[in-house]
């Protein structure tokens, strides 16, 4: 295992908006300013983070391919993917890392569409509902996931 594993950073469709989108239900910071709060948090924990967010399925899954071999681990927030594909989850369960699930809002607290994820039965764990903190907390938890 290497010893400063690299964490991947996977932010779905519409993520690229926080900070104007819907901000009673995802809340006021931006892309940004979580992918910096990751940055700063790596150092701490021992770890590397690399970002991307893409609006595109077909982009997110190269993306992911990508990790094999270069990344330990990968933090996900599908955005409504979670919700509709196969294709995005047999990608990641194709790379054979283990996967954290983070959503700012509470899925299971809002419409029933919503309560299905495509992800989550092949994540080590679910974050859901904490806001931006909730990346924090689950990339912690995959690093201490992939420490043992
Ligand atoms: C989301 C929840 C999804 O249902 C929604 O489609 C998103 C964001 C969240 O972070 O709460 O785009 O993943």
């Amino acid at each position: 295992m290497a010893a400063t594993p690299n964490i991947l950073v996977i932010h779905g469709p519409n993520l690229n908006l926080l900070g104007t989108r819907e901000p009673d239900i995802y809340g006021h910071a931006t892309l940004a300013d979580i992918d910096g709060d990751l940055a700063a948090q790596a150092g701490a924990l021992g770890c590397s983070v690399e970002s991307y967010q893409s609006n595109h399925e077909g982009e997110l899954i190269d993306r992911i391919q990508a990790a094999m071999g270069s990344s330990q681990g990968i933090l996900i927030n599908p955005g409504g993917l979670t919700h509709s594909s196969v294709s995005l989850r047999d990608a990641l369960a194709a790379t054979g890392l283990p996967v954290l699930e983070v959503h700012l809002s509470n899925v299971f607290a809002r419409e029933p569409f919503r309560h299905q994820s495509f992800v989550s039965g092949i994540a080590v764990g679910v974050i859901s509902g904490l806001g931006a903190r909730g990346y924090g907390v689950g990339l912690e938890a995959l690093v201490a996931h992939i420490r043992g």
